[in-house]
């Protein structure tokens, strides 16, 4: 198939790129480089040794997007395109709503106008809000989000699943991502985040190559096993090809679909930070500070859905997303940059 990525340049667009490609299809790319560099995509050519054809284009511009499907036949399209930090979306609330919203909006009225109807939507577990119980499994209740970035997530499933509903012909697959770490194994491409990184692997890290001074663990009173947060970590390698398994399977069925893509295991603040400087013998220097607000005890996957559905589940370890992670930081100090 030829699939468009939206938001291509990004962290785990570029992962999916590369399993797309090594999967036998042709990708196109379309990035407004708001939170990416064009040199990820040269990298994903190097990785995979062939062109990508990319667009530096905004979803929310209707020409610009018309444009790209006149020019090319598009038979599926992964959305990625977004703003995703949670803490800035509570600050300006309204350009999350309006960017993630409208991008959306203008790419569907786009695929429609092109007669092309299969999309799978880069959602988030952040939509359960918080869990009454644990697996999360994707026919329960959704009580609502924490936050704004939160809420684009939840309002997107809810539009795309109106879209099916009024023109069955469209295949929608809405992935509900856990806590993707890692990075490709040649070290070639990562997670790149602008200033000081909110989420945990990134700031570890950053800290373990001395950029940071010392992690603060976000509370040690949980009701876990050691009291720290527990998440379900998943490799970006391995959810990247949960897209792959996502645009087959919206090639052969119609309808929308919510499927997690998680591992099913948790693994708390102090397992990652434990296995991270075992695997790479390098310390980690930490300090237990207060909880975050709006942080949970536990979060993760049933990832049964994925597995029925679509004959996915996720193959790597912690020792392999703690070694991965590394590799990349170590041989990119400064992330894309020179
Ligand atoms: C967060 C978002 C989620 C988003 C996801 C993207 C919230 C409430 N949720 O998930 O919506 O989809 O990122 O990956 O923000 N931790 C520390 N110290 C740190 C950073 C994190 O102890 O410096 C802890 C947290 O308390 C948590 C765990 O590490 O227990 C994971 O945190 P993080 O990587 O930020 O992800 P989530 O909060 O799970």
């Amino acid at each position: 198939m030829n699939i468009l990525l939206t938001g291509g340049a990004g962290y785990i667009a570029t992962h999916t790129c590369v399993e797309l490609m090594k999967a036998g299809h042709d990708v196109v790319v379309v990035d407004n480089y708001v939170n990416s560099q064009p040199e990820a995509l040269r990298r994903v050519e190097e990785i995979a040794g062939r062109s990508v054809k990319s667009y530096e284009a905004d979803c929310c511009d209707a020409s610009a997007m018309n444009r790209i499907f006149d020019e090319n036949r598009i038979d599926a399209v992964i959305h990625f395109a977004g703003l995703k930090a949670v803490g800035e979306s509570v600050h300006i609330p309204l350009r999350y709503y309006r960017n993630n919203l409208d991008s959306t909006l203008t790419l569907c009225e786009t695929m429609a106008a092109h007669g092309c109807k299969r999309l799978v939507f880069s959602s988030s577990a952040t939509v359960y809000g918080v869990p009454d119980e644990v697996p999360l499994r994707e026919d329960m209740f959704c009580k609502g989000c924490t936050n704004p970035y939160g809420w684009t997530k939840y309002m997107i499933e809810k539009i795309l699943s109106g879209v099916v509903e009024a023109d069955p012909e469209w295949s929608v697959v809405l992935l509900r991502y856990f806590n993707p770490i890692g990075a490709h194994e040649s070290g070639r491409i990562g997670e790149n985040p602008n200033g000081i990184p909110n989420n945990l692997m990134p700031y570890i890290t950053k800290v373990a190559a001395g950029q940071l001074k010392q992690l603060s663990v976000f509370g040690n009173d949980y009701d876990t096993h050691d009291g720290t947060g527990v998440r379900d970590y998943i490799h970006v390698v391995d959810l990247a090809r949960g897209h792959v398994s996502a645009c087959d399977y919206a090639a052969q069925h119609t309808g929308c679909e919510i499927i997690n893509l998680g591992t099913g295991v948790g693994y708390s603040v102090l397992d990652i930070v434990n296995t991270f400087e075992r695997v790479n013998h390098v310390p980690v220097p930490y300090v237990i500070a207060p909880r975050r607000p709006g942080d949970v005890d536990a979060c993760y996957a049933d990832p049964g859905k994925a597995e029925r559905l679509l004959g996915w589940k996720a193959e790597k370890n912690l020792e392999d997303m703690c070694r991965d992670s590394w590799r990349w930081q170590s041989g990119n100090p400064n992330g894309y940059q020179a």
